[in-house]
């Protein structure tokens, strides 16, 4: 169980709890095709952004198996959210999670989601005491995976048409990451 000592702070960022006021955040970047051409939802309107955040509000800790971690991704000078990383506890017998992360366009190409992701690794490994950590994508997400090998993640299978996302068979890709790796590796810094 991990009840998280909120907010966190990494060199740059400030990773929160979302609260009410964040619904325009939220869905200025959730709403955009561009933004979720690789998640499994489309892009939000109104009604799906309002939903989103009451579940994303409820994730706050992972007490039991299959709870998810979902964090605001803050710039701690101007408050502005910069999307929202995510850590799951997938397993409790066999210590896994896995991470996950969005981020506004605006705010890429600066290191944000994988400052914030080795975070929610730090926790995963340090404070919940998994053993081992995934990140899957659609294997056309060149830019996920940048990330996740950025985090010094291996990639340990390429899953042909395993999933059928949006009206198409795609490819999933799946990275993982040890605790002992992690604790030797360049992804702790
Ligand atoms: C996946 C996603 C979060 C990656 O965003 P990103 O900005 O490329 O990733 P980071 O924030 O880690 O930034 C890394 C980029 O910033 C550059 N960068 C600049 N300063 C940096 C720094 N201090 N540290 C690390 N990288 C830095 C890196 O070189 C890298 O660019 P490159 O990939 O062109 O080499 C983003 O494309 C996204 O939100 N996509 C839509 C949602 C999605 O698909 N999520 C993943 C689902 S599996």
């Amino acid at each position: 169980m991990l009840v998280p000592d909120l907010p966190l702070r990494t060199d740059r960022l400030l990773l929160r709890a979302f609260t009410a006021g964040d619904l325009a955040a939220l869905t200025a970047y959730r709403s955009r095709p561009d933004v979720t051409r690789f998640l499994y939802h489309d892009p939000y309107d109104d009604a799906a952004a309002r939903a989103a955040l009451d579940r994303l509000r409820r994730r706050t800790a992972l007490r039991a198996p299959g709870d998810g971690l979902n964090l605001a991704i803050v710039l701690p000078e101007t408050g502005e959210v910069a999307g929202d990383v995510l850590l799951i506890w997938t397993s409790a017998d066999h210590r896994q999670g896995e991470i996950g992360y969005v981020l506004h366009p605006d705010h890429a190409g600066r290191g944000y989601a994988t400052e914030a992701a080795r975070e929610l690794l730090r926790l995963g490994f340090e404070g919940l005491g998994l053993h081992r950590i995934v990140g899957r994508l659609d294997a056309r997400n060149t830019a996920s995976a940048r990330v996740l090998e950025r985090l010094g993640m291996r990639r340990e299978a390429h899953l042909r048409e395993n999933e059928f996302v949006k009206g198409e068979w795609t490819d999933e890709l799946v990275y993982a990451l040890l605790d002992r790796e992690w604790r030797a590796g360049p992804a702790r810094v």
